[in-house]
């Protein structure tokens, strides 16, 4: 199971590609129907997809996986009661599965035969997502409903978040304790802790200084710069996350506390609160959509 995929919808979906792009350092692989794809270094025909619309949202989070994982997960999503919908992607790679709607309204993809592409080079470019973190009304119902009916497995506890696995990978999710729904951010995959320096530099160059980082997270020890995008959400740049192995114990909230003004490994750098809460708010979650029965699940979901 591999988290493959962020595809959001805002107005200026033209120009926020275009940072993307010119300015965050990922490539265009496509764009039509006003939107646009746009991939990493690795072998998925995208990672992050900007489609035009009147208002800002997430549209969905997609995951790849095998037809045998893909079976298994509609079968415990229907046992679940969860609302799902099966689904063709229209998008590059194309694929087929389901998509299921979570506590928050958060919508997650499951995609099966879903194609992939020559790996490109290029200098800095994200390799491919690391994680995507949302805010949560309940953080522990939310991690406990992806634990039951995903197969996700919370890898460890904060006050601030649950981090949950779906792979190797320390995290390829997090929610947050929010105490509301939205889009909290997304991480770009980086080559190695150069390649994100050299991004920060780079937006440096374009007068944007980061929102949070440098820095070292505790709960997946991954190095992080967070900036918050001209389009409104906030975009990391992350590398070197921990792998952790299926008898890994998740860490409870006591278990990660900094020293008094340490937020971080390394203690080099401020929090902007402010931006960060704005920008964490920006993109919400849709209930509007038509939930129908899944092929390989034994009972409906209601
Ligand atoms: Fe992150």
């Amino acid at each position: 199971m591999m988290l493959r995929s962020v595809e959001l919808v805002l107005p200026g979906a033209a120009e926020a590609a275009a940072f993307m792009t010119d300015v965050w350092g990922l490539a265009l692989a496509e764009a039509r129907d006003g939107a646009y794809y746009l991939r990493g270094s690795g072998s998925f025909p995208y990672i992050f997809s900007l489609e035009e619309g009147p208002e800002r949202f997430v549209r969905t989070n997609t995951f790849t996986c095998t037809s045998v994982e893909l079976a298994a997960l509609e079968r415990r999503v229907a046992a679940n009661g969860l609302k799902a919908a099966p689904t063709t992607a229209r998008e590059p790679g194309g694929g087929t599965g389901f998509v299921v709607e979570m506590p928050d309204g958060e919508l997650f993809r499951f995609l099966v035969g879903a194609g992939e592409v020559a790996p490109i080079k290029g200098r800095d470019l994200p390799l491919k997502l690391s994680h995507v973190v949302l805010n949560s009304t309940d953080a522990e119902a939310t991690a406990d409903a992806v634990e039951r009916a995903l197969g996700f497995k919370v890898s460890d506890r904060t006050r601030g978040m649950v981090f949950v696995s779906c792979n190797p990978s320390h995290h390829s999710l997090a929610f947050a304790r929010a105490g509301y729904g939205s889009f909290n951010h997304i991480a770009f995959e980086m080559e190695d802790m150069d390649a994100v320096m050299r991004g920060i530099g780079r937006l440096r160059d374009h007068g944007m200084v980061p929102v949070w980082g440098p820095g070292r997270h505790g709960p997946g020890a991954n190095v992080f710069a967070y900036f918050v995008a001209p389009f409104g959400a906030v975009v990391e740049f992350s590398t070197a996350v921990d792998e952790v192995t299926e008898d890994y114990k998740p860490g409870a909230p006591e278990d990660w506390t900094w020293p008094a003004n340490r937020i971080d490994e390394w203690g080099m750098s401020d929090r902007d609160e402010h931006a960060l809460s704005v920008a964490e708010k920006a993109f919400r979650f849709r209930r509007e959509w038509t939930p129908q029965p899944l092929p390989n699940a034994a009972a409906t979901p209601r």
